[in-house]
């Protein structure tokens, strides 16, 4: 072949490439024209990282990666990484993005994550699509649910990890089945998850909805969270966490918590959750702490909640153990200060439907209850507040009162 056949033929493949890639729109990077099959059967991983890095790389425009609509990618482990070039880069995902279903895929992969976003800025997840983790294969070797299985394990993949971002957000997303974690979010500073739907059952092992550890300026809303653990759990190192508008169930409501477990120096304060109404959970608003932990958590603020048949619409655990029992009273403690529970309505299935289990050493300060109207989900069937160690002011507080001065 001559050399000008070869450069017309080169010309005419790059050609058809930028065309193709861009759909007459040059930001638009499609994970199919990066060799994605999307049959649900084919790995697509590396066409999905090519397409990620080329949108990254861009430096123009605001660069989108297209997972397009009415079809299914099985994806692999993998990270994104950044930072990207552009102030601004948008993930949209509106067809289905699947995990492989077999737990021994991560033999050769770290068995923490699926998939995962590290130090991107201006990172913007939308689409109106699905990520499903099949976590089934996981849940039935668990250790929770499963601990005379040989081999059984603890650690499986969180769906999703936000890791070290900034001004992102996550938005019109469902998330089903995760192995564990459905989203983690960890080191980021400035986060709108909104209207994002997770859906698993009430008895998979440790699938919290939404875990935050080490971030600040995060807003989740509108949002449904349904799963076999905490809706949405809050860690160590975390403020400024705003939440409104979700409603959690099944699940273990949402927890401030557990904190300290190493003994190490808790840090959280401004957290408020507002406008959330709980079904059939086990708590609704919960802090829990270890006695071996240092440090506080301050300025929290719990209002307009609706529980519907909550074993423990509001408790705060500050003797936490995994194991009942099994944790000696220690002299230490984690400081919790300054809460405000306001304006609650709903049913508890059990007896104490208030607990605020405060240490001996370290006892809760500054709780605030006001307008709260709670009852049993039984006919007939009294409830009670028990506060221990918990100190504050209370208005009308039904059951109650409880708190010392
Ligand atoms: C990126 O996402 C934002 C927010 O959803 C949207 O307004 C914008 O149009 C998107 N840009 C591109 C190029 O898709
Ligand atoms: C996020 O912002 C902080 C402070 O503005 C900066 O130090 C850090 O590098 C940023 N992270 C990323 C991933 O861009
Ligand atoms: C309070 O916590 C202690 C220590 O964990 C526990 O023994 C006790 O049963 C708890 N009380 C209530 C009312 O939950």
């Amino acid at each position: 072949m001559d050399i000008f056949a070869l450069v017309f033929i080169i010309g005419l493949v790059s050609s058809n490439i930028a065309w193709s890639n861009a759909e007459g729109n040059p930001d638009s990077f499609n994970v199919l024209d990066y060799g994605a099959v999307g049959d649900g059967n084919t790995d697509d991983s590396k066409a999905f990282l090519v397409a990620w890095k080329a949108a990254c790389s861009a430096e123009t425009g605001t660069p989108e990666v297209v997972i397009p609509e009415e079809t299914t990618f099985l994806v692999y482990p993998i990270i994104f990484t950044g930072p990207c070039m552009t102030d601004t880069i948008n993930f949209t995902i509106s067809g289905t993005i699947i995990a492989p279903n077999s737990p021994s895929v991560w033999e050769k992969h770290d068995a923490s994550q699926w998939l995962a976003f590290s130090g991107v800025t201006g990172l913007i997840v939308d689409g109106m699509g699905m990520i499903d983790g099949q976590g089934k294969g996981w849940w039935d070797q668990s250790c929770k649910y499963h601990p005379d299985l040989e081999g059984c394990t603890k650690l499986a993949p969180t769906s999703l990890k936000l890791l070290s971002c900034n001004e992102s957000s996550l938005s019109n997303i469902r998330f089903t089945n995760s192995p564990q974690t459905h989203v983690l979010v960890r080191g980021c500073n400035g986060l709108k998850v909104d209207n994002v739907l997770i859906q698993s059952p009430g008895n998979s092992p440790n699938t919290d909805g939404v875990h935050i550890h080490a971030s600040r300026n995060l807003v989740i809303t509108n949002s449904k969270i349904g799963s076999g653990d905490d809706c949405i759990s809050i860690g160590d190192y975390t403020s400024n966490i705003y939440i409104a508008h979700v409603e959690c169930g099944p699940g273990h409501g949402i927890s401030i918590g557990s904190l300290g477990k190493g003994g190490n120096f808790v840090q959280v304060e401004n957290i408020e959750v507002r406008n959330a109404c709980f079904k059939g959970t086990t708590n609704g608003a919960r802090i829990k702490t270890w006695q071996v932990g240092k440090g506080f958590v301050r300025k929290v603020t719990f209002e307009n909640l609706e529980f519907n048949s909550v074993k423990n619409p509001l408790i705060i655990d500050q003797n936490y153990c995994n194991i009942r029992g099994a944790c000696k009273e220690q002299s230490t403690g984690v400081q919790i200060s300054n809460v405000i529970y306001k304006g609650m309505v709903g049913t508890s299935t059990t007896e104490i439907a208030i607990n605020l289990n405060c240490s001996r050493s370290v006892p809760c300060h500054g709780i605030s209850m006001e307008s709260i109207q709670l009852k049993s989900d039984r006919d007939g069937k009294e409830v009670t507040a028990t506060c221990i160690h918990a100190h504050g002011q209370e208005t009308g507080v039904v059951p109650g009162p409880c708190l010392h001065d």
